[in-house]
């Protein structure tokens, strides 16, 4: 069985660099840099411009992922897209990462398959997990994992938003998962979810269950109610349950491998708030030299998130062939994740 390792990281985010004090003048959000940097450690983020689609953010991503690895679009077996955010309802935004790399028959001889996860801020790991278990069983050399969000054109700007309104950017991250006989790669993921809290981080655009499923107004169109429209967060409860699940998901990763803190050399947490991840760090023991952490420049871009911060990890020579490195994420559903790599 082969090993399954990250051989190429990459990531893109818009130019427009939005900062707290430009998110309370420029978008109207009734917030203070004050408020947002202390509550949850976030200067500026990132907006894409109207035009764009969250599979445009993942092709610049993908590129340099394929770059770096140094194989060719036509070495790619698979494509796995992450984003809670995705171009339409349906199809998934995989498949127009794909037409838009040029990864059909017609361009690289073969039809590269799509997936999509919709497992928001855990779901680059759900999606790692999965490029690993394909790798590992052969069937597949190389599979890109993308995490890509445009969460600028829908976000609540008004009073009753802010709290989300202040959290998020855009961005995308990939990375190549390829095959290997040598010993490193991936050593062990872990998967968990708790759907009793499926509705306290959520956005109900549409409702199935209900005729109409979008709701009509008095003409009979249909009409969006604000309730629908906008995500909604229970932010206490989030903040509670994360924290919890992101120690446990570590140390069951920690167990299997027999690891200790020591033996980590670099930390990647889910960047949702910075205070989050702090207090996990303390909990935890873990020195601030071995948290990475971009929150700060990009908010909270949820399944791109993790990917980046490799990425730009990668470009400043923090992430070594040889490290051990522990991933972990926590987000809507609930669901989390983590990973331990040796680099
Ligand atoms: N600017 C100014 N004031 C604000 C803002 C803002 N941006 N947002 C909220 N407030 C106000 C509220 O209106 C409230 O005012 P009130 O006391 O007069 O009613 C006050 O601040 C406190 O609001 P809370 O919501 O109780 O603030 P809290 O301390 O819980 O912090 C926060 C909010 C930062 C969002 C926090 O709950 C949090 O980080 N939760 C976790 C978020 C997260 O991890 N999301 C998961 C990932 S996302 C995903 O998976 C898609």
């Amino acid at each position: 069985m082969p090993n399954a390792y990250i051989s190429g990281t990459g990531f893109y985010v818009p130019d427009e660099v939005v900062t707290n004090d430009a998110l309370a003048e420029r978008y109207g959000v009734d917030t203070t840099d004050e408020w947002i940097v202390r509550r949850t450690g976030i200067e500026q983020r990132r907006f894409a411009p109207e035009g764009t689609a969250t599979s445009d953010l993942a092709v610049p991503a993908v590129e340099m992922a394929l770059q770096r690895a140094g194989i060719l679009k036509t070495d790619i077996g698979m494509i796995i897209f992450a984003t809670l955010s995705p171009d339409h309802c349906f199809p998934g935004a995989g498949v127009y990462l794909q037409a838009k790399l040029g990864l059909t028959d017609a361009d690289v001889g073969h039809f590269v398959g799509c997936l999509d996860v919709r497992n928001q801020c855990s779901g680059f790991l759900y999606g790692l997990a999965t490029a690993t278990s394909m790798v590992q069983s052969g069937s597949v050399d190389h599979v890109v994992v993308v995490g890509a969000e445009l969460h600028s054109a829908a976000l609540d700007l008004s009073s009753s938003g802010r709290d989300i309104a202040s959290l998020f950017g855009d961005g995308a991250g990939a990375v190549i998962v390829s095959a290997t006989d040598e010993d490193r790669g991936v050593r062990s993921w872990h998967l968990g979810a708790d759907g009793r809290h499926a509705n306290a981080l959520s956005q109900k655009v549409w409702d199935i269950s209900k005729r109409p499923f979008i709701p009509l107004n008095k003409e009979g169109v249909g009409q969006v109610e604000p309730d629908f429209m906008w995500a909604h967060m229970e932010g206490k409860l989030v903040f509670k349950n994360a924290v919890e699940r992101m120690i446990g998901a570590l140390m069951k990763e920690f167990q299997k491998q027999n690891l200790t803190i020591d033996d980590v050399d670099l930390f990647f947490f889910h960047q949702a708030n910075l205070r989050i991840n702090q207090y996990v760090a303390k909990k935890l023991g873990l020195p601030e030299e071995k948290l990475f952490h971009n929150i700060e420049r990009y908010g909270n871009t949820t399944a791109a998130t993790i990917p980046i911060m490799l990425a730009e990890a990668q470009g400043e020579g923090r992430l070594q062939r040889g490290m051990k490195v522990a991933m972990v994420a926590f987000g809507s559903g609930f669901t989390w994740g983590a990973a331990i790599v040796d680099w």
